[in-house]
């Protein structure tokens, strides 16, 4: 049975952040898989898009963002960006040290691509940030498996997609001209690198006429987390009802408030939280 102390460390908050609103979909599959788990998601809008800054930048960002989740005492940090997965991982993690778990949206996809795709050629698409830090490509390079990535920037897709071009003959023409890059030509499976894709996932498997396999991140790192909470025990309890998640933004506006709907599936309030004033 669980110790009193761990008890109340289970039942802390999972926070959760992203550059952004795209990172919602992250959540929208965290508050499935785990319905008992209350969720602290930032969106740093004020500094939004991160897949076109520096390292150094996103990591200044990361560390501010992780004082503010550490102040609402999370006990898991997941970084729900693969921007910054990419640029601030293992800085952030030295930085909470043991304060809390983190965890980034990179692993699970790695280890997910290196289990079912053996021997096979998979294509990624990604901000220019994850894509030129060349991170999946080590680390599945790492596993040995005879995966053959092939990566392209598609920097013109999460804004696209923020402004509500999906579903659209515009968003159809960017898709097309990026997805026909002869770097992708021969792949088995596209991962979808960032946070914002899984809201043209139908568009892109309409393109392939599901000759592709097109992973979408968010379910697979959902059930990552949900396992590791299992495993260190930090599952919130049963008992534990999932009210009052809190979703803060670093810049509010009408318009982010509006499409959190078409990333978390509702509408949800957003609370300014100033970090950078
Ligand atoms: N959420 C970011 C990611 O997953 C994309 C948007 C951005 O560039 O900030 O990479």
């Amino acid at each position: 049975m669980a110790s009193s102390s761990s008890f109340s460390l289970a039942a802390r908050p999972v926070g959760v952040f992203d550059s952004g609103i795209g990172g919602l979909t992250v959540a929208r599959a965290l508050s499935r898989v785990l319905p008992h788990e209350r969720l602290i998601y930032f969106g740093d809008t004020a500094h939004l898009p991160y897949g076109d800054k520096s390292t150094a930048a996103i990591q200044a960002y990361a560390v501010k963002i992780c004082d503010l989740l550490l102040r609402q005492q999370c006990k898991v940090i997941l970084i729900a960006c693969n921007s910054a997965s990419a640029a601030a991982y293992e800085l952030v993690r030295e930085y909470v040290g043991s304060k809390a778990r983190v965890l980034n949206v990179i692993d699970p996809i790695v280890a997910h691509v290196g289990q079912t795709y053996q021997g096979r050629t998979v294509g990624l698409i990604g901000t220019k940030q994850t894509v030129n830090s060349n991170v999946y490509r080590k680390k599945i390079d790492d596993l040995d498996a005879g995966v053959q990535l092939q990566s392209l920037a598609t920097p013109l897709l999460a804004p696209m997609i923020e402004e509500g071009f999906f579903n659209s003959s515009i968003s159809d023409n960017i898709i097309r001209t990026y997805l026909s890059n002869p770097v992708l030509d021969g792949i088995d499976a596209l991962v979808l690198a960032c946070t914002h894709y899984p809201l043209i996932k139908e568009q892109i498997q309409a393109y392939y006429k599901d000759k592709v396999e097109v992973l979408d991140a968010s379910d697979v790192v959902a059930r990552h987390v949900a396992g590791f909470l299992n495993e260190q025990q930090l599952a919130a309890p049963a008992a534990h009802h999932a009210t009052g998640h809190h979703f803060y933004v670093s810049d509010f506006t009408r318009s982010f408030e509006e499409s959190t709907r078409i990333f978390f599936g509702q509408e949800v309030q957003l609370e300014h939280y100033p970090l950078w004033e």
